[in-house]
């Protein structure tokens, strides 16, 4: 979105030309998720009722929506009214852990209004029960679940790891390490250094499984467990990356004091989370603020004043911040 929502009420055309369009990309967006239709496609260019033979639909009404997506440069169509794939759908194609999850996430969200009302997250409304509980009873799931997480890691590591200089360090201890993305970037950064992923146990069961044949798995444990109980002690870099975004104040108050009573003497905490602005304006962590009121009771992006206030109250300073406008910041922390 270029213009804000505001600067869009500014002018009502603009402001119904922005609500059609936005609202037609998610519907189509969804629409291609849930039934994979992009996945009839082959290497060859496809005729619209070949597609639509395979992908069991009306051939007037999957044109119109392959017309849309033609219009946004996603697909393209020759003049033998034959589908041809681009860059663009084949990644959409490739990437199953985006399309899976969003089929999972968009549901929930038509139930904000009772997050709002409620306090409680719309994944919760719909699904009746917290996402991790949810993930815990998937497996396969979960692991597209993790995927997901890796590649959203994928990202931003290019910022974190040219942006951020890592106090020297033995061993590091990724508290929520999902599948292991970044603790294998930060190995292959740190090559004398070893590592710990934790998290829960099927999580845990997954990240073995994914780094088996990777050549750092000698330097790294994985460890099975639950953060709000106890997290492994003796590292001197505790990492936390999307972790404290998905709880409230007293859930990451209770994480991080157990990792205050595991952390080395002169030890330090990285967060990755985004930062919000300290007075509203825009900035990409609103969107995503919104996305875990969506997801986790609790949830929410924070402002720097709100991390401080939870460092404090665990046994925490903050030492130092490399902010990234455009996506996580990362947020050092020593022990008091
Ligand atoms: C939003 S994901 C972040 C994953 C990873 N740090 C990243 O950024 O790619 C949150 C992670 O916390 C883990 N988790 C949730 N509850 C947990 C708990 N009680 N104990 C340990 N890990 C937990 C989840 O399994 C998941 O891998």
């Amino acid at each position: 979105m270029t213009k804000t929502l505001g600067a869009l009420l500014d002018d009502f055309n603009d402001f119904h030309a922005w609500l059609i369009h936005s609202q037609t990309s998610i519907w189509v967006l969804h629409a291609i998720s849930r039934s994979q239709v992009l996945n009839h496609l082959g290497d060859e260019p496809t005729p619209m009722e070949t597609l639509a033979a395979r992908a069991g639909m009306k051939t007037d009404m999957l044109r119109r929506v392959m017309n849309f997506l033609a219009s946004q440069e996603v697909i393209e169509i020759d003049s033998e009214d034959r589908i041809i794939h681009t860059a663009r759908s084949r990644a959409f194609q490739e990437r199953q852990e985006v399309v899976r999850w969003l089929n999972v996430n968009f549901p929930p969200g038509l139930k904000l209004d009772q997050a709002m009302k409620t306090g409680i997250a719309s994944f919760e409304h719909h699904y009746g029960q917290p996402v991790f509980d949810y993930l815990s009873e998937r497996p396969e799931l979960a692991d597209e679940f993790g995927k997901l997480m890796s590649s959203i890691t994928n990202a931003f590591e290019t910022f974190i790891f040219s942006q951020h200089q890592f106090k020297p360090f033995t061993r590091a201890v990724d508290i929520g390490g999902s599948h292991g993305r970044l603790m294998t970037r930060l190995l292959t950064e740190y090559p004398s250094a070893t590592g710990v992923i934790f998290d829960l146990p099927g999580t845990a069961a997954q990240a073995k499984e994914n780094l088996a044949s990777s050549p750092l798995k000698n330097r790294i444990d994985i460890v099975g467990g639950d953060f709000f109980k106890a997290v492994p002690e003796g590292g001197d870099l505790y990492l936390m990356k999307q972790i404290l975004h998905d709880w409230g104040d007293e859930e990451c108050v209770a994480i991080l004091k157990n990792i205050r009573a595991a952390i080395a003497g002169d030890g330090r905490l990285a967060v990755i989370d985004f930062l919000l602005p300290e007075e509203p304006a825009p900035h990409p962590g609103y969107a995503l603020d919104i996305n875990m009121m969506n997801l986790l009771t609790g949830g929410r992006e924070r402002r720097l004043s709100e991390f401080e206030e939870l460092f404090s109250t665990s046994g925490f300073a903050l030492d130092r911040v490399t902010e990234n406008p455009h996506g996580q910041s990362l947020f050092e922390a020593v022990p008091v």
